[in-house]
């Protein structure tokens, strides 16, 4: 039987199947820390308002350290018949501690205690998020001004379109992970918030002072309504759809990794030990690390429709639907931890491989829309230069040849416009060139946009 319907209103114990079923000590342990961290807080704050004596104040401390530090050892037992993380700390306590232990709770709830906890976790876990995703930008900007001159195909529809620079892919693929570490900051700044002191849903009648418990956990302020703070998970959402993008960013990221390791492309070379070989082919090397990234993409929305779903229909104010906000919460913060790693390790060491980008930008018929520019200079309209490097093109394509590779006199056959200095727009060097304005992909202007993404991390 749980020591909570053991005694009082009970008159039969807890079913062992529904004690089972309730419990939810198995994943919540994870949060001792912060629970520790949480009560002690607590207590000092009782202690501060002449609820708890000093020395009350002081034994519960000692208590809490001590039981974190049986916990660490791996010397603490956790019961599932104390039901989740709180009671089994409080329960130990007061094993440990004797009478005061069973104060700890005055002016509290489980409701206010859980909340708080997982607001402390999260945060720490976002600082520790935010310092991985920081790695990976740095890791991507120092790759991409190293390649500000590699030139690549630009593809739109997957087809080979315009010249780029491959450090223009690169940065990107930094502007995404901009914008996540962003959402990151601001679902940070929601999460980090006490709601210690709203106690079951109404607040208590004891005189606490929240915005002391508030300052000694770190929080930015108390929140401010007591229902709302014991039933609000919306910080856990937005963490879990900041994840969600960031996943949909990797995924992509993975996909054209994948794409360009394949023998089809070759644009890249992923060292050996981000992959892995077939059991049957023995020529296979796998780019498992970014597939797997990819197919992870998919718990990660899964959590996030599992908390939306989660919250949907739940009145004020405290659930005990709400215990279901951990795993998904915490299955993602592991998941965005792992890939983030991944990602960190492995962009540092790709290898470009700068001739057979640059030969598969060649092929394409990729600085077409340069000799339409070029045309337009010579006074042509835009749709008749286009009908004219259309027919350049077909020609080029029956006779397996590039724009570049055509003799002048092939080149007049289209258009009386074109002379002697069209060559230098038909190189791929000199389309890149010409791209030579801010977000453009010249490569002066990229490497001053690494400059400036460089500068921007350092700021943080
Ligand atoms: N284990 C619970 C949770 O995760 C703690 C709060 C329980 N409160 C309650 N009144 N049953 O949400």
């Amino acid at each position: 039987p749980s020591s909570l319907s053991s005694g009082g209103r009970f008159s039969e114990p807890t079913d062992a199947f529904v004690e089972a079923f309730t419990a939810s000590v198995s994943f919540d342990q994870r949060l001792y820390r912060q629970d520790i961290q949480g009560s002690i807080a607590h207590a000092s704050m009782l202690a501060e308002v002449g609820v708890l004596s000093s020395d009350e104040r002081d034994a519960i401390i000692q208590g809490l350290t001590e039981i974190r530090e049986e916990i660490e050892k791996g010397h603490f037992t956790w019961s599932v018949s104390q039901e989740d993380v709180h009671m089994n700390i409080e329960a130990a306590l007061t094993a440990k501690i004797g009478i005061t232990g069973k104060k700890l709770h005055t002016g509290r709830s489980r409701n206010d205690q859980v909340a708080t906890d997982i607001r402390l976790y999260l945060r720490d876990e976002i600082d520790v998020i935010a310092a991985e995703l920081t790695r990976l930008q740095q890791g991507l900007i120092d790759l991409a001004s190293r390649e500000a001159d590699t030139i690549m195909p630009g593809f739109t529809h997957l087809q080979t379109a315009q010249p780029v620079t491959f450090g223009h892919h690169l940065l990107a693929w930094n502007e995404m992970l901009q914008r996540d570490y962003e959402r990151l900051m601001d679902t940070r700044k929601r999460v980090n918030l006490s709601p210690l002191g709203a106690a079951a849903l109404a607040g208590t009648t004891y005189p606490i002072d929240r915005a002391m418990t508030a300052r000694l956990l770190g929080f930015e302020r108390p929140t401010e309504n007591s229902l709302d703070s014991v039933s609000d998970r919306d910080f856990a959402i937005e963490f879990c759809s900041f994840a969600s993008l960031l996943l949909m960013h990797l995924s992509r990221m993975s996909e054209e990794l994948i794409l360009w390791t394949s023998a089809q492309f070759n644009f890249i070379d992923l060292p050996d030990r981000f992959c892995t070989g077939s059991s049957i082919m023995p020529q296979k090397k796998n780019p498992d690390v970014p597939e797997l990234v990819r197919g992870k993409s998919g718990r990660v929305y899964g959590h996030l429709m599992s908390l939306l779903t989660l919250m949907k229909s739940q009145p004020l104010a405290y659930n005990k639907d709400n215990q279901e906000d951990k795993e998904p919460l915490f299955d993602t913060l592991d998941t965005v931890q792992g890939c983030l790693r991944a990602f960190a390790d492995m962009v540092p060491a790709l290898e470009p491989k700068r001739e057979a980008m640059r030969e598969a930008a060649r092929r394409g018929f990729a600085t077409a829309t340069d000799l339409a520019d070029y045309l337009v200079r010579k006074g042509l309209p835009f749709r008749d230069a286009h009908e004219v490097v259309g027919q350049s093109v077909a020609y080029g394509v029956a006779e397996g040849k590039d724009l570049s590779e055509m003799s002048l006199g092939e080149l007049q056959q289209f258009s009386a416009s074109i002379s002697e200095d069209v060559f230098e727009v038909l190189t791929l060097e000199g389309s890149v060139a010409a791209r030579d304005h801010l977000g453009g992909t010249a490569p002066g202007q990229v490497r001053a946009a690494a400059e400036r993404a460089r500068l921007h991390l350092q700021s943080r």
